[in-house]
């Protein structure tokens, strides 16, 4: 709480290439809460170095991310839009709940087990304590909210526990935070296999829309969906190919999947395919425009970086100095 205003906190990491899933499940969403909330929302490049980056590659895909959350309508100047990287105390506050996170808490991260059978030559001391840097992040900000997906929700559990513990020994430090609840983002699965959460790091190309996809690959996609035999365009579990291609199409159209399933009804699939790749191209395109736009703005986009980490670190700095006094690290004589 910042005055009379609730923060809200989410970051997104700029590894892989972001998908259609990435943006009707979080992105979109964003933007309308950061009339309601100081929204902080943070490219969280501290993250990413727990597996392996080529760094040229990670300072660029960085910084695209940042064009996206502008180009899909965060207001630069109204949310706090930053790199992680760029302000220490997360560094910081990072370390000093690390002395707060029992070992067997991080044991039970279902992540880390499933990261660390992927990257079986690096499991590294970050990427175990992932979770730990993330509770930093979301407590050096005071956040009242966090919009996450199912994925990361045992992560935003273990913040509030290392927050309660933290606030048992020294008095009320820290907020704590609650899981976003309210019109959730769309659910996107894989085009391949609709059982399945549509990922950045699929190794099949076709089982994603990336949100760079141009209009005649998104249209070849999703002719390539898989769906079934059925025959019959429905919402319903047995038919989660249908499903998806329905849940995209409303959330691209704003439509409920009644009035979607109304529209389609005794259609073939090949039209219900062909009509959501043209609402899928019709919402990326302008993302895709500015986001061309915004890489020419030099200028523009450096004032963002610079102007909204100095907020980021001014709202961190608070946090921590409260801690830091708490826990006993000597003054600083100035
Ligand atoms: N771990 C999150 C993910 O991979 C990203 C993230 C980092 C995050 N810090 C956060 C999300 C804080 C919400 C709040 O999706």
């Amino acid at each position: 709480m910042i005055g009379d205003t609730k923060v809200l906190f989410s970051g997104m990491q700029a590894t892989g290439n972001l998908t259609l899933g990435n943006y009707l499940g979080a992105l979109k969403n964003w933007v309308n809460l950061s009339d309601e909330y100081l929204c902080f929302y943070s490219v969280v490049d501290m993250h990413s170095i727990t597996v392996r980056q080529d760094p040229a590659e990670l300072r660029k895909r960085a910084r695209n991310l940042l064009h996206l959350y502008i180009a899909a309508g965060l207001d630069p100047e109204k949310a706090v839009i930053y790199f992680q990287s760029h302000v220490s105390g997360h560094a910081e506050l990072a370390w000093i709940l690390n002395c707060f996170t029992y070992m067997g808490e991080l044991n039970r991260m279902t992540q880390f087990k499933d990261k660390a059978a992927k990257h079986a030559d690096n499991i590294n001391a970050g990427l175990y304590t992932y979770p730990v840097l993330m509770a930093a992040d979301i407590l050096l900000y005071q956040a009242d909210v966090v919009p996450v997906g199912a994925d990361q929700m045992q992560h935003l559990e273990i913040t509030r526990d290392i927050a309660q513990r933290f606030n048992k020994i020294y008095g009320d430090v820290f907020t704590i935070p609650e899981p976003f609840v309210g019109k959730a983002g769309a659910r996107v699965m894989s085009l391949q296999n609709p059982e399945k959460k549509m990922s950045k790091s699929d190794e099949n190309p076709n089982a994603s829309i990336y949100l760079t996809d141009d209009p005649d690959t998104i249209v070849r996609k999703f002719k390539r969906a898989v769906t079934d035999s059925e025959g019959m365009i429905a919402y319903r579990e047995e038919q989660p190919g249908v499903r998806n291609l329905l849940d995209i199409y409303c959330a691209c159209t704003d439509h409920t999947p009644e009035e979607a399933v109304n529209e389609f009804a005794g259609q073939g699939y090949g039209t219900l395919k062909n009509a959501v790749a043209e609402s899928v191209v019709s919402v990326l395109r302008p993302i895709q425009e500015r986001v061309k736009e915004l890489e020419k703005d030099k200028a523009y986009i450096d004032r963002i970086i610079k102007e909204n980490a100095e907020k980021a670190e001014y709202y961190a700095n608070k946090t921590l100095r409260k801690v830091k006094r708490k826990i006993g690290y000597p003054d600083r004589i100035r």
